[in-house]
């Protein structure tokens, strides 16, 4: 995929007035005008080149060169695979992760702290993040039960839980006064101040789930309001 704008890999765009059975355990959450699509591994894996090793890393570029946000903060950094098909796209790359691993993407800044941490460290003044960002992105672990990771640990280790993660990242947007967020979670979570605005529909490849949904998660672009 290079650096040019990726090709939307869209099987399904539609505009949808409720969730369509995205339940956050709770309740439905009511949306309005959210552009839905829908895209399988294969279909990113079948562009061949490092679209194979990295088809989240399609989705998130799509996202961001879609919407233009090049100044991103990535709160629950990983090894920075989101980023590895447009890391020249991205202007500034912020991190933070409370475990520093071999990372795929480099930051420019990385700060060794959970969320909760980084929120305090900002709010205290002790971590100071001056310019400019478009997006918060978070991908909290550990959100899809019955699901083991054998292969990588960074889906596993989780402090907090993976709803506090995307809420306290959404703090950090909200004190930075960052107008987007990027999440990859399995539901569309209701976040206050925030609209949720495109979700792509993920399909992965999961030849030993045989439970609905199980190897569906979304890519959701929210933006602030409401
Ligand atoms: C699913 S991985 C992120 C993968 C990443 N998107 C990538 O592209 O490599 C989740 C990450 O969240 C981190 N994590 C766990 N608990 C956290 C917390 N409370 N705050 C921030 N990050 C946390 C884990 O260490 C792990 O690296």
């Amino acid at each position: 995929m290079g650096n040019q704008i990726p090709k939307p890999l869209v099987t399904e765009v539609r505009e949808i007035s409720r969730t369509e059975g995205y339940d956050d355990g709770l309740r439905n959450v009511v949306v309005r005008n959210v552009t839905v699509e829908k895209v399988v591994q294969f279909d990113i894996q079948k562009l061949g080149g490092e679209c194979v090793r990295y088809p989240s890393s399609y989705v998130v570029c799509y996202l961001l060169k879609k919407y233009g946000l090049s100044r991103v903060i990535d709160v629950t950094f990983g090894e920075g695979r989101f980023y590895k098909l447009c890391r020249s796209f991205i202007e500034l790359l912020v991190a933070a992760d409370p475990v520093r691993r071999n990372w795929v993407v480099s930051p420019d800044e990385f700060y060794q702290y959970n969320v909760f941490y980084l929120l305090s460290k900002l709010r205290s003044g002790d971590v100071r993040i001056v310019k400019a960002l478009d997006v918060v992105v978070i991908d909290p672990p550990k959100w899809s039960e019955g699901v083991s990771y054998r292969k990588r640990e960074m889906y596993n280790f989780l402090i907090g839980s993976p709803k506090l993660i995307i809420e306290y990242g959404a703090k950090v947007a909200s004190l930075l006064g960052v107008r987007n967020l990027l999440v990859h979670y399995r539901d569309l979570v209701e976040i206050s101040g925030y609209v949720p605005k495109h979700v792509v529909e993920f399909k992965w490849f999961a030849r030993y789930l045989n439970t609905k949904n199980k190897n569906i998660s979304l890519y959701i672009i929210y933006e602030k309001g409401g």
